[in-house]
């Protein structure tokens, strides 16, 4: 995956939804210092908002609606190799790719999640957070493997919870730290 001096790594980011996270890696990509490049954005949702935000910075989009998950995943793998990409990001992509599948592609795959991993893997992180009266969460950027957030932690952002957050101001103060993590665990790999 190694590039020569100037050479900047080609990034597939697979959304579903409002895409934030997408649009910081896209903001952070503009910079000279970045090492990568917003390639492609997939998507399982035409709706996707993220969608709308990866074409006002023209970067080509394609949606696949995993009506045929295996299928599907058959034909983005194909995509990917056609468009050359070396790293996918996952940011709020709501399906769980195949063993086969990170197998098959060529290339490192990462995701970022809305706790401070190993604790509070899967759905609705903050409401269990809150629930479990935590003193701390945060997030974490890791690589995939085939267990459900469970790969190698590339990077973690701490934050104290406050007296009065709720799920949802927790969920807030927790994404703007992730806009700023993810382009940073990427620039961290590629060094
Ligand atoms: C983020 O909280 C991310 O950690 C999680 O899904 C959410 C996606 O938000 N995996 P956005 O679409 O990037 O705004």
């Amino acid at each position: 995956m190694a590039k020569s001096i100037g050479e900047k790594y080609k990034i597939a980011v697979f959304i579903s939804g409002k895409g934030s996270n997408l649009k910081s890696l896209i903001n952070f990509s503009k910079k000279p210092k970045s090492k990568f490049k917003v390639n492609l954005v997939i998507s399982n949702q035409r709706k996707a908002k993220g969608l709308i935000i990866a074409k006002k910075s023209k970067i080509n989009t394609k949606v696949y609606n995993y009506k045929y998950p295996s299928v599907d995943e058959i034909n983005i793998l194909r995509f990917l190799e056609k468009k050359k990409i070396d790293i996918i990001c996952l940011a709020g992509f709501m399906k769980i790719l195949s063993k086969k599948f990170i197998k098959d592609f060529n290339g490192k795959i990462i995701n970022i999640h809305p706790s401070l991993l190993p604790k509070y893997k899967g759905l609705n992180t903050h409401a269990r957070v809150i629930d479990n009266n935590e003193k701390y969460s945060g997030c974490t950027v890791h690589f995939v493997n085939s267990k459900l957030d469970s790969g190698r932690i590339i990077l973690q952002k701490r934050l104290k919870i406050l007296k009065n957050d709720t799920a949802k101001t927790l969920q807030k103060r927790i994404l703007l730290e992730e806009h700023k993590i993810y382009s940073k665990a990427l620039m961290k790999i590629l060094n």
